[in-house]
């Protein structure tokens, strides 16, 4: 892994001079990040309050003193990996590095830090998502008593709005930016609001602010964050600044500037936000409108707010204000009591909208959330199975004719760095977020790229470069 900033971080135990330079009598930690883009986020302000504190990074496990996962709880899978992991690194402890520090964050903290803690004994600190200002007391108390240490209490303010993330791995060109933390819309299947808490937005300055100084470290692409970032809200500027003003804000800092930002819920998507889009050229063509499902009952019983016909609604007017908008969407194929009609209700919306993109998942109960307590889990594993691989197919074919129809049309490319399958090719992002790859030439990351789509596969097109911009 590459890293472009001066903290230490250590690729390598063959790079003495530079370990003995930077890391003499610091501890070093290695952080670990599982789950979605805000963990990601998450993981630079953790990142941020260790190194304020003295502490050096690493991303060599080997050399840690201080271990430390960010973990995500949305399905029973993502949990399980964790834990094989926690399993992995605790025999890493105790045959290798007993001194070592084994530490829980994120998403799992709350809810499984008696398990962990007690009947495992595989941690030595659990902090939750609210609680990262209270990490350097919490090792030191781990370190002094030989004790575990905890806090996971969520927080009604907390925004961590003060602390100037760490991208420690960064490709310097596009970062995330928090703009808000929690959750209050309770979907009925996810776990997201018990393990992150109620919804509040950071102060408009503070983002700015952030994005204002990326801009002067090089950066050319912020996605800025939430979990639903169309109820941003500040309150305390004059009458208010809401996302579309927000975005507006962001996108006067620098025409050099591209903003994308996730995710936004179908339930309040303003026409004011999708008229930033259009009018703004520098926020992406490019929307994440999670459907979940496509039919209405269904979507009653997750507690969407809104019937496959206002979805649908909502897409049309996305495509008249933001022509040439590409969408993409979250899908749950197998939820309580979903029926086969149900489940071909999901397949026709999404021919009907053709997405370019999606994410698509077997529902997974998680303990505490409304259909955990309400409803059955009685869709077989097998019926599951098969109902999301239907809706991979038919997806599968849908980005391979989006992507097919882009041969021929030239885009501006926001060159993020060489091709994973050769240092020849470079790759880099439309505007409407799709990956292209195209020949090296001289250009380096972070120039806008002119070029001519020339081929594509489903999921990335081929291109041929026609000069930086
Ligand atoms: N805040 C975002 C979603 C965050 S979670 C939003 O509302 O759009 C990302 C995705 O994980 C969700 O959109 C959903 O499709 C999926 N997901 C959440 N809980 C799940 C569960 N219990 N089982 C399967 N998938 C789930
Ligand atoms: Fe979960 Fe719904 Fe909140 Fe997204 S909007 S995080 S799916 S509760
Ligand atoms: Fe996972 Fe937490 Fe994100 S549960 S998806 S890391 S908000």
């Amino acid at each position: 892994m590459q890293s472009s900033f001066d903290i230490p971080v250590l690729d390598d135990l063959d790079a003495p001079k530079q370990v003995s330079a930077t890391t003499f009598g610091k501890k070093m930690v290695y952080l670990e990040t599982y789950g979605c883009q805000m963990n990601v986020s998450d993981s630079e302000i953790v990142a941020s309050v260790l190194t304020k504190d003295g502490y050096g990074l690493t991303h060599n496990v080997e050399e840690a003193d201080i271990v430390l996962i960010n973990t995500c709880a949305i399905r029973e899978n993502a949990e399980q990996k964790v834990r094989r992991r926690l399993v992995e690194l605790r025999s890493h402890k105790t045959h290798i590095n007993p001194d070592m520090k084994l530490g829980v964050l994120g998403c799992m903290a709350e809810r499984l830090r008696e398990k962990l803690l007690d009947q495992e004994k595989l941690v030595d600190i659990v902090v939750g998502p609210d609680a990262y200002r209270d990490l350097p007391n919490l090792l030191n108390q781990a370190t002094d008593t030989g004790q575990a240490a905890v806090n996971v209490q969520l927080s009604k303010e907390e925004t961590y709005e003060d602390i100037s993330p760490v991208r420690y791995a960064t490709n310097g060109v596009s970062s995330f930016v928090s703009i808000m933390r929690g959750c209050d819309n309770m979907c009925s299947f996810c776990v997201v609001p018990f393990t992150r808490g109620r919804e509040r937005s950071r102060p408009v300055e503070s983002i700015l602010d952030e994005c204002k100084t990326l801009v002067e470290t090089g950066f050319k692409e912020v996605t800025v964050l939430g979990q639903n970032v169309n109820s941003y809200r500040d309150e305390k500027q004059g009458s208010g600044v809401d996302f579309a003003e927000l975005l507006y804000r962001i996108s006067q800092i620098s025409p050099e500037l591209r903003i994308r930002y996730s995710t936004s819920h179908p339930k309040d998507c303003s026409d004011a936000l999708l008229h930033v889009h259009a009018e703004q050229a520098n926020v992406c063509n490019y929307i994440h409108l999670p459907v979940q499902h496509g039919n209405t009952d269904m979507l009653q019983r997750m507690k969407r707010t809104y019937s496959r016909d206002q979805y649908l609604d909502l897409v049309e007017r996305a495509r008249k204000i933001v022509p040439g908008v590409s969408l993409s969407t979250d899908i749950i194929a197998g939820f309580c009591n979903e029926t086969e009609e149900e489940h071909l209700d999901t397949l026709s919306l999404m021919a009907q909208v053709r997405y370019d993109h999606a994410y698509m998942f077997m529902y997974s109960e998680r303990p505490d959330t409304y259909a955990a307590r309400k409803f059955e889990d009685n869709v077989p594993e097998h019926v599951k199975k098969r109902r999301l691989q239907d809706i991979i197919q038919q997806q599968s074919g849908i980005s391979l004719e989006s992507n097919k129809a882009e041969i021929g049309r030239e885009h501006i490319v926001l060159v993020e760095g060489e091709s994973r399958r050769s240092d020849q090719q470079m790759s880099g992002r439309t505007d409407t977020n799709k990956m292209a790859v195209f020949d090296r030439l001289d250009f380096v990351k972070g120039e806008y790229v002119k070029v001519l789509v020339t081929d594509c596969t489903s999921a990335t097109l081929l291109a041929k470069p026609l000069g930086r911009l």
